[in-house]
């Protein structure tokens, strides 16, 4: 078993973007995001992820750097086109698309990659005011059409059976009309008649990935899910969220070995362990308190941090019940229980907010970096990673030293053996269910 690696590039994060190899001028730029594609394929990872949310910060401030993000779906074909082997994931909402269009969008991705496209199916935690005319449903809603949505677009992909198209210019017959299959879906949120018109796919069913780790999360993936992007901030809590996971898949079916669970991880690589922490702090020194203490709030389910001194822990009080939390629900239960139960001071729970927003923080030698990684991998804590650089040039110590030290333990490739994600990430290839 190797760990499968995943680059996960969304936004310039908070304060990151003053430092001075930030490349912060090219963000929002299709070079940037190209060449690090490509330098995320020579590295040899299973995928490129786009990670997405559909509109910029809520509070738009002087200070701090928007969400810059191109349209997911039409970036990753610019990145197929431009790579070869990697897989490209993009992230999609599940709360403000409609699933026809997804499932044509992303298999086409499938077709124009070569079989390496990934859906990160999202129900969204902000955005909305831009959707303004629908209610915006509750968590418990979103996942609700969460669910349907996705069984409506694998209805659509398999649509067409793998043998459709016959092209027998002798007889006369150009497609097997038995093998394309109407939908005729009707439910509480779609009506869908099918067929696609997209011809089946290289991967049969492109990858669906998940990201979202509430139950109700959990449950969507374990159903769904070939990919799981999670942030876990320990091992006892990522091997309770892994074991969990796989013990759902195998209640609908699936073995284990059919979802590959990555946590996000922040890597912060010094050439000591003193080195990292200094290139850490000075991370917090380039953010602005104000604007970091308003993240911070909004992670805890927007409660008022107020008369809080940024050195002081939050009075208890103040926080939410997670049942309360319509928005990240399993993102504040990680601050929140940091702040109840290791009673971290602002100062601190800001510091895990700007460099990783809650995912895992790794912060030491490229030696250290790789034994971490590969404990929580033996360990049963994860099947691999997706790496989210807390600054520019933190991807690129990455690729150049922790991966050839992973390389040479054995626990990553050094060279592609598959053509597809699924190859990749070693996952089944999906029957047909029209298939006999
Ligand atoms: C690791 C992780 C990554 C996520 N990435 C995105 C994203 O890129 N875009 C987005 O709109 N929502 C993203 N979400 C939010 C989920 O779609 C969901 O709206 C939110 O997390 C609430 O679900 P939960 O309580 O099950 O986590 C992410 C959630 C997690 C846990």
């Amino acid at each position: 078993m190797r760990l499968a690696l995943s680059a996960g590039v969304g936004g310039v994060h908070q304060g990151a973007w003053r430092r001075p190899d930030s490349r912060t001028e090219d963000w929002g730029t299709p070079e940037l995001i190209i060449s690090l594609a490509r330098e995320t394929e020579a590295a040899r990872f299973d995928a490129f992820f786009l990670s997405d949310v559909s509109s910029p910060n809520r509070a738009l401030t002087r200070v701090q750097a928007p969400y810059l993000y191109f349209e997911p779906l039409l970036a990753a074909v610019a990145i197929a086109r431009a790579t070869s082997r990697i897989g490209v994931i993009a992230t999609a909402s599940t709360t403000f698309h409609e699933p026809y269009n997804l499932a044509r969008q992303v298999a086409t991705l499938d077709h124009l990659s070569g079989g390496r496209a990934g859906w990160n199916a999202v129900t969204s935690s902000i955005g909305e005011q831009n959707f303004g005319r629908r209610p915006w449903p509750d968590h418990a809603g979103r996942y609700e059409r969460a669910a349907e949505f996705i069984d409506v677009v694998e209805q659509l992909w398999d649509s067409w059976e793998q043998d459709a198209l016959v092209h027998d210019r002798a007889s006369g017959v150009f497609a097997d009309i038995d093998k394309i299959h109407t939908i005729d879906h009707e439910g509480p949120h779609f009506a869908v008649a099918g067929p696609l018109n997209v011809r089946r796919t290289p991967q049969g069913r492109p990858v669906i990935v998940q990201a979202g780790s509430s139950p109700a999360g959990r449950d969507l993936a374990a159903r769904h899910a070939n990919m799981v992007f999670t942030a876990q901030q320990d091992l006892a809590e990522a091997q309770e969220f892994y074991r969990d996971l796989k013990a759902r898949a195998a209640s609908y079916g699936r073995p284990g070995t059919d979802i590959a669970i990555l946590p996000g991880v922040s890597p912060i690589i010094g050439d000591s362990a003193a080195d990292a922490k200094a290139i850490q702090e000075s991370l917090l020194d380039l953010v602005d308190e104000a604007t970091a203490t308003a993240r911070l709030a909004d992670q805890l389910g927007g409660i008022d941090l107020t008369g809080i001194g940024f050195n002081e822990p939050i009075p208890l009080e103040r926080l939410p019940a997670a049942a309360d939390v319509e928005r990240r629900r399993s993102r504040f239960q990680i601050f929140a229980d940091l702040a109840r139960n290791e009673r971290w001071t602002v100062r601190r729970l800001v510091g895990l907010e700007v460099a990783s927003y809650g995912h895992w923080r790794l912060v030491g030698t490229a030696e250290q970096v790789a034994d971490e990684l590969e404990r929580w991998f033996l360990a049963g804590g994860a099947d691999g990673f997706i790496v989210m650089p807390p600054y520019q040039d933190a991807l690129t110590r990455f690729f150049a030293r922790v991966v050839p030290i992973l390389q040479d333990r054995g626990v990553f490739r050094r060279e592609y053996t598959g053509r597809t994600l699924r190859d990749h990430l070693g996952v089944t290839y999906p029957q047909n269910r029209w298939a006999s």
